[in-house]
């Protein structure tokens, strides 16, 4: 057997492994509509929070401020409660995103959020290597404060949204901000891909308006967990969120 067949069938034997150690978190079941942006920085809060929102809450989304101040290991605490979107918005070339992806998928994630405007080989290797996992992509169309549109312009989101659909991404990441665009952005990706959409909230943005524009989830940060009572702030976005049903 030669060294080269010998080390792939090392990696293949390594991914299978690594695939039934994992928990089955990949399941995005839309119950309430509603994905927590947990953007505090110490694992105390962050399980606070998120056990006082368990079951109201379909998705946990983490980024750079939680794992920054946690490390990664907070995802297989935070995925017993909620499946956990990793939000590294990942950009670069093919293989150092391949290296992140794996991180992710090794620490148990269900799906990472990662940017489309690297192109085409870049995304195809995040989607390649969530699929290895068994895990799923959401890429960034749009972004969702004020400056976001300054270069995600209608053509160049419309054009990232098109290549998420091509290169089979589960997702696209779209602005609660800007409803008209969630529908925009809905209309070049149909029906088959879902819509998440971040700005709800702290940032302006109606739960109503973006699932009535087309969003599948709202992404909720502030407003639930800086509240006083973070279960009635998520609860008041459900109510919210079953009164268009
Ligand atoms: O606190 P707030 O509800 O504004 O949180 C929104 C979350 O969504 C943050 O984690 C932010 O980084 C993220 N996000 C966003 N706009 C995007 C993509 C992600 O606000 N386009």
């Amino acid at each position: 057997m030669s060294i080269k067949t010998a080390s792939l069938i090392r990696q293949i034997d390594i991914s299978r492994r690594q695939r039934e150690n994992m928990t089955n978190t990949s399941e995005f079941q839309r119950k309430t509509g509603i994905i927590l942006a947990l953007d505090v920085t110490d694992e105390a809060s962050a399980l606070e929070v998120t056990s006082e929102v368990a079951g109201l809450v379909d998705a946990v989304k983490i980024g750079y401020p939680l794992v920054l101040g946690t490390g990664l290991s907070i995802v297989s605490k935070l995925s017993k409660y909620a499946p956990v979107i990793a939000d590294f918005k990942v950009a670069d070339i093919p293989n150092t995103d391949r290296l992140i992806c794996e991180h992710v998928f090794k620490a148990g994630c269900a799906a990472v959020i990662v940017q489309g405007f690297t192109g085409p080989d870049s995304l195809a290797e995040c989607v390649k290597t969530a699929n290895e996992f068994g895990g799923k992509v959401f890429v960034v169309s749009e972004m969702s404060h004020p400056g976001g549109d300054h270069f995600f312009t209608d053509s160049v989101s419309k054009e990232i949204a098109a290549l998420a659909k091509k290169s089979g991404a589960f997702g696209i990441v779209a602005p609660a901000t800007r409803p008209e665009r969630v529908k925009e952005l809905r209309t070049v990706i149909g029906d088959d891909l879902k819509i998440i959409s971040p700005g709800v909230g702290a940032q302006g943005g109606s739960a109503a308006d973006t699932i009535k524009a087309g969003a599948d989830f709202v992404i909720v940060g502030r407003s639930i967990y800086n509240a006083e009572n973070p279960r009635d702030e998520a609860m008041k976005v459900k109510v919210e969120i079953e009164k268009l049903i």
